[in-house]
């Protein structure tokens, strides 16, 4: 993770987190393991949770302990003891807060309590940061790290278009060649599924309520038909839409035998686990580590992962590459909410254009690759408005 690496060098010289208390629900993963140690060289206490039940390595997690980060999180662990976690995090009073789905950030507005401001990392979260924020009650600025240009492009495209494949064939051992995968949803990370499943050779068709979106996935060159039509098509269903009971009933009803499916999506509730069961009436049997296979009127159909976030939960998650720039964005904003905090309004802010920028020419060049520069004349050219010859 270079362009952390690059940061963590720079904070520990400069010290600009001194005397902060930053909590993070997070993913407890390795990378994430790397952030917290870069805000600690920025002289801050540093405390963690997860921010799923299902995603944390618990390797990590020990470790991360022995180097004197506040570590409240366990693989599997169940809904009470998650809700505890983030209740100890918020106990422990921080001035900042990081999140994967608002889950503590929430919390401490719900509790009321003082806190300077958060930055979020995921849609999910920010649609329900933004709520508040339109009810008038949010009480610190937020910091939109899951919209600046380097995590849209490379975390949500690049990287959960590559870890949502891996972890699906993790878990399955699936070709995807000669198979056509249902794709709910052709937002930011959808189009990264779509992108990597054509081009292991899957036919994609996917399925929208947005006429604009629909209408990019149409002429991106995939088949776009409603849900209930695609789910006789099927070989691979994977939902990534942020909503709720994506795949229902009527669709369970009309699928294949054999078909997997699988989510994407930050919460669990995308496809309906509760008509899967029902349908199924007991007939489930786990027939694969993190595959549920439910019987329903002679055909079977493959749950992945209990229907949580399949990247995280049967895979590794994003690969570090993508992850450096994703945290190199939460240490930066957590460092902005640390100088000009007080002067921020206390709304959902995008990513400062600056902040973002570095962290894409750190990335360069970290890779190697030079770029040009616009000379006097282009930049003169480019901000005047007059007649042009
Ligand atoms: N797995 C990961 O690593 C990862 C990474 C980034 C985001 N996410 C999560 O994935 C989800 C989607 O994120 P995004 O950034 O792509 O959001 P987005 O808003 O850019 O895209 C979601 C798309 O789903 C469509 N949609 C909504 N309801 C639908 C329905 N019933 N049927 C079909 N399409 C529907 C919307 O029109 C939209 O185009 C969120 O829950 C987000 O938190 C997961």
């Amino acid at each position: 993770m270079p362009v952390l690496r690059s940061i963590r060098e720079r904070f520990s010289e400069e010290k600009p987190l001194d005397g902060l208390k930053v909590a993070a629900c997070l993913h407890v993963t390795a990378e994430t393991a790397n952030l917290m140690q870069t805000l600690v060289a920025g002289g801050a206490e540093a405390a963690l949770c997860s921010a799923n039940p299902l995603t944390t390595q618990d390797e990590v997690a020990a470790s991360l302990v022995e180097t004197g980060v506040t570590v409240q999180a366990r693989r599997g662990e169940d809904i009470e003891t998650y809700v505890r976690h983030v209740h100890a995090l918020a106990d422990w009073e921080p001035h900042i807060t990081l999140d994967d789905g608002a889950d503590l950030l929430i919390l401490i507005h719900e509790r009321g309590q003082d806190v300077r401001g958060g930055a979020e990392e995921t849609t999910t979260g920010l649609l329900r940061l933004r709520r508040l924020e339109s009810e008038g009650r949010l009480a610190c600025p937020v910091i939109a790290v899951n919209e600046s240009r380097t995590e849209r492009t490379f975390n949500d495209r690049y990287g959960t278009g590559q870890s949502a494949l891996d972890g699906i064939l993790r878990a399955t051992n699936l070709m995807l060649a000669g198979h056509t995968l249902v794709l709910l949803g052709y937002g930011a990370t959808g189009k990264g599924i779509a992108q990597r499943a054509r081009g292991a050779g899957a036919a994609v068709i996917v399925c929208e309520v947005d006429p604009l979106r629909a209408l990019e996935a149409r002429m991106d060159g995939y088949e776009v038909m409603p849900a209930l039509d695609a789910a006789e098509r099927g070989d691979l269903f994977v939902t990534v839409t942020g909503s709720r009971a994506v795949l229902r009933r009527e669709h369970m009803e009309r699928m294949k035998d054999g078909a997997v499916l699988a989510n994407a999506g930050h919460f669990d509730v995308e496809i309906d686990l509760t008509d899967l069961r029902e349908l199924a009436d007991g007939r489930v049997r786990e027939v694969l580590p993190l595959v549920e296979q439910y019987e329903i009127g002679g055909r079977r159909l493959n749950l992945l992962a209990s229907g949580r976030v399949v990247n995280l939960a049967a895979g590794e998650g994003h690969p570090a590459a993508v992850m450096d720039m994703s945290f190199a964005n939460l240490a930066l904003a957590v460092e902005h909410l640390a100088l000009h905090g007080e002067e921020l309004d206390r709304r959902v802010l995008d990513v400062p254009k600056e902040l973002d920028e570095e962290i894409a020419r750190l990335k360069l060049e970290s890779l190697g690759v030079e770029i040009d520069a616009l000379t006097p004349d282009q930049r003169e050219y480019l901000s005047s408005w007059g007649t042009r010859p």
